[in-house]
């Protein structure tokens, strides 16, 4: 077996030589390739690759005809055609190998059927510059191996036979090892810079966050708060409660949710803080932000039993000059009923007069 997600990595690395200005992108950014392949039997593979730059899917590949379909307008430009006619060449025949090594090593050492390896490689660029990168493989949904980028070994995640095996093969691909290295420690730093700056835009993009105060009363002591955020982008973000103003510390009553994704690259996540009915403080929950700079958004809770006093207040003015407009309309008809038929009457009597 010849290691299969560090392959790809520098099939796709290694081509992405572009002499792209340096962006200025501040930060620390990630580039991620995902290989996952079940092996049903031993003629029937199915894969799915993916490709990240931090959380904006780049590409991802046909998994009938292993061609990459590019999931973002600026991915394709960023490398002259040929290139990307090598890459998926490249791709090609590194799945192959992957495949037809993977089943054949799964025979010999009887590895039973069906079974799923998954495969991460890719590096991070620091703001100095410096990278470090990355590779792990996974059996059957667990840890099995990763690529030690230190000493330049293969570490076992899991202690079986197999990845002891696994573990073995690779090492003994010292050329493929090296190349490795090459790659890893040159190359990643050099592809980052061209897709930073295609890709500027994207990474820069901002969406500003939507919040939300609730509540819910599971029992009739309790009152839950709920400050529900969303549409948000990028991911960090910062949602806390003030009670009377001050930060409500972490807690038993304090409950935040993981940072979900929404199906439109932004994020959501709801803070749960459990109080008291009528506990006689205020409660506001605060939500800070890249897209907010220095301003924070504020949602109080009370506020909206304000808002519902002078909604209803409204209402009441509103349905009493309704009320009063009607009353007017009818006497106002009533009158001139009265003096049409006065009116008529007097007509008739003029008739009969
Ligand atoms: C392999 O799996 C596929 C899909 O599950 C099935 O259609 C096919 O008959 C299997 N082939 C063998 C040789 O078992
Ligand atoms: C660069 O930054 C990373 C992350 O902060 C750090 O681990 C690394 O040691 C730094 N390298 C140098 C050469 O400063
Ligand atoms: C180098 O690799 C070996 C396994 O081969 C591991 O035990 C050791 O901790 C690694 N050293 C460093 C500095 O990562
Ligand atoms: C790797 O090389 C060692 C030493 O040459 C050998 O004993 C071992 O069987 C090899 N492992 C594999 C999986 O080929
Ligand atoms: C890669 O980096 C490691 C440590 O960061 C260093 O020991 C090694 O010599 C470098 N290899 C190459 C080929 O640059
Ligand atoms: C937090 O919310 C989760 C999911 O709703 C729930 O399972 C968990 O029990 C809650 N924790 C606390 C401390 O309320």
């Amino acid at each position: 077996m010849q290691s299969p997600c560090c392959c790809l990595l520098s099939l796709l690395l290694h081509l992405f030589l572009l002499s792209g200005t340096w962006a200025n992108l501040e930060g620390t950014f990630t580039i991620r390739l995902l290989q996952t392949t079940t092996f049903q039997n031993t003629s029937f593979v199915d894969m799915e690759g993916l490709g990240l730059l931090e959380d904006i899917e780049l590409g991802s590949l046909d998994k009938h005809t292993w061609s990459i379909h590019f999931c973002q307008p600026w991915v394709h430009p960023a490398l002259p055609r040929a290139d990307w006619d090598t890459i998926e060449n490249l791709i090609k025949i590194y799945l192959q190998q992957f495949n037809h090594l993977i089943n054949e090593g799964a025979v010999q050492r009887e590895v039973p059927y069906p079974f799923v390896v998954q495969c991460t490689a890719g590096c991070v660029l620091y703001p100095n510059r410096t990278s470090q990168a990355f590779g792990y493989v996974g059996y059957n949904g667990q840890d099995f191996l990763s690529f030690d980028t230190k000493n330049i070994t293969w570490t076992l995640s899991q202690d079986t036979e197999l990845s002891r095996y696994v573990q073995s093969f690779l090492q003994n691909y010292t050329a493929f090892t090296e190349l490795l290295e090459i790659l890893f420690n040159d190359t990643c730093v050099d592809d980052m810079e061209v897709l930073l700056h295609y890709g500027r835009a994207a990474l820069e993009r901002q969406e500003l966050p939507l919040a939300t105060v609730f509540a819910r009363t599971p029992s009739l002591d309790q009152l839950l708060l709920v400050c529900h955020v969303t549409g948000f982008y990028p991911r960090p973000i910062s949602v806390a409660w003030l009670r009377d103003g001050q930060e409500v510390p972490p807690g038993p009553a304090l409950n935040t949710s993981t940072i979900l994704p929404n199906a439109d690259l932004t994020y959501q996540l709801r803070s749960v803080l459990a109080v008291a009915p009528r506990d006689g403080h205020s409660y506001v929950c605060r939500v800070r932000h890249r897209s907010l700079g220095t301003r924070s958004l504020l949602i109080p809770w009370g506020n909206s039993e304000v808002v519902l006093i002078t909604g209803l207040m409204a209402g009441l003015l509103a349905a009493m000059a309704v009320a009063a407009m009607l009353v007017l309309w009818v006497w106002r008809q009533r009158k001139h009923q009265q003096m049409e038929e006065s009116e008529s009457r007097n007509s008739i009597l003029s008739k009969e007069a």
